[in-house]
Formats: C-alpha cells, sequence, structure tokens
C-alpha cells in the first residue's frame, strides 16, 4: 500500500514482524533490574500497536518469549509472565478502542492456565475487530512450531486424511500458527543483533531484514518510519529477476 507519511510517499509493508530485544540492556544502562526493562518494554509494545496502524501496516506480529526463555532466572521469567498478565487483561479494553485484533501463536500448553484462560477471552473478545492484525509470539520457536506441524500432518496421513503426495508447502504453511497470517514482508530486529533466533524460519523466507541499535524500549515512530524507509530501498525478487 502507498502512502503519504509525513510529507514523504512510501510503499507500507503489510506485515511487520519484529524481534524484541534490548530490554534488558535498557534497564542495565539505568542500573535498574532486568524486569524494569521488561516492564519499559511492555509499554513501547502498547504504543508501538498505536504506531504501526496509523503507518498504514495491517499485520504486526511480535517476538515476545521464546521456547528459550524459559532458561533465563526464575524471578526474570516470573516477572515477564507477571506482566504478561497485566497486559492480556488491559489489552482488551485497548484493543476495543483500537479496533485490534489480537492472537497467540507458540505452544500454550505450557503457560500457566490463567494466562491460557485470558489469551482466550482476549482471543474471543477482539477476533471481529477489522483493525490492526496483533501477533503476540509466546513459549514461540520456530522449529518447535515445524515439528507440531509435522506431527499433525503425519497424524491425518496415518488416519488417512491426507496423502503425502498431497503435502505442498500450502499444505505445510496452513498447519503453522499463522495460518491466518501473510508472510511477513518486514522482520526488525532491536539492540543490535544480527540474527533470527528461531523466529517464523519458514515464514521469513522472503521477508526483507532491518537490524537496529535502537533498543526496543526506546524505539518510536521514527525509528519504525527509518525500518519502512529501508524497505522501500530494497527491491523484492522472490529468486525471479526484475
Ligand atoms: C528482550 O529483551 C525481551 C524479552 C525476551 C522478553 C520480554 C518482552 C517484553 C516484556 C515485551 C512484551 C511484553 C509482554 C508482556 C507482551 P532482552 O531481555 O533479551 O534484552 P537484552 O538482550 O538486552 O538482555
Amino acid at each position: 500500500m502507498k502512502k503519504e507519511i509525513d510529507g514523504e510517499i512510501f510503499e507500507v509493508p503489510r506485515h511487520v514482524a519484529v524481534i524484541l530485544d534490548g530490554n534488558g540492556r535498557w534497564a542495565k544502562k539505568r542500573l535498574m533490574p532486568r524486569n524494569f526493562g521488561h516492564k519499559a518494554g511492555a509499554k513501547t509494545l502498547e504504543d508501538a500497536c498505536e504506531i504501526v496502524y496509523d503507518l498504514g501496516i495491517e499485520y504486526f506480529t511480535v517476538y515476545a518469549f521464546s521456547t528459550e526463555n524459559w532458561k533465563r532466572s526464575v524471578e526474570e521469567v516470573s516477572g515477564i509472565m507477571n506482566l504478561l498478565r497485566d497486559y492480556l487483561v488491559n489489552s482488551i479494553e485497548r484493543a476495543d478502542k483500537n479496533n485490534m485484533k489480537i492472537s497467540v501463536i507458540g505452544d500454550r500448553t505450557r503457560l500457566a492456565d490463567d494466562i491460557k484462560d485470558a489469551i482466550l477471552r482476549l482471543e474471543e473478545a477482539t477476533k471481529n475487530n477489522t483493525g490492526l492484525k496483533f501477533t503476540i509470539a509466546l513459549n514461540y520457536g520456530g522449529r518447535d512450531e515445524l515439528t507440531r506441524a509435522t506431527k499433525d500432518i503425519a497424524k491425518e496421513v496415518a488416519e488417512g486424511k491426507l496423502s503425502i503426495d498431497d503435502i505442498t508447502e500450502d499444505v505445510i504453511s496452513s498447519h503453522l500458527d499463522t495460518r491466518e497470517l501473510p508472510d511477513p514482508d518486514l522482520l526488525i530486529r532491536t539492540s543490535g543483533e544480527i540474527r533470527t533466533s528461531n523466529f517464523l524460519p519458514w515464514q521469513i523466507a522472503y521477508s526483507e531484514f532491518y537490524f537496529t541499535d535502537v533498543l526496543w524500549p526506546d524505539m518510536n515512530r521514527d525509528n519504525f518510519i527509518d525500518a519502512i524507509r529501508y524497505y522501500n530501498g530494497r527491491e523484492r525478487r522472490f529468486g525471479g529477476v526484475k
């Protein structure tokens, strides 16, 4: 979609995915505990949903907690889970105000029961909203997602519902947690790390990557515009020649 932003015309990516990184370093710079950074990061995420929608982005997907993040200290993990509890509850009202549809991807089985319930309530309450499609990856790992999808497909084959020759890329995509989302056009990672850390490995095959040194809690409207400007400088060929 073409859109004028602050006097410049941009082709705005339809789906932007973000690896939220740098909360810990943001807190450390302030001589504060890591969870202080996560709290700031959660607030930035609230603002980011409004910013990206205003910029014309339709789908916004964020990596909030990975299957590897359980390795962090008990104190940090429980701090993040408590933040998440507040976040999920507050999101119902915010999503209503902003017409935002919120979904969660990842393996929910390991999450606490009250968090699972809060996710279901939030998804149900926002399912008919037609504004930003906001997806939160929680206990998400791309390899775990592909493993779960492979088991589901194998089960369908074993039960005779699907034949091996009918397994196509589209069939695989339709068994992933992201089945309702288009592939990301742009992947952003904050805080200077140049890696994708098991985030949407299947889905980002043709995405453009934008890495910035900005720490997630500092990410603001101008930084998102910089990412879109970078995206506009790329020539997307999807393997073909232009
Ligand atoms: C990345 O920074 C942050 C995380 C791995 C997890 C927490 C994410 C949030 C609190 C934002 C969203 C919150 C909710 C509740 C949806 P890091 O800790 O890896 O930073 P560092 O690399 O500087 O240590």
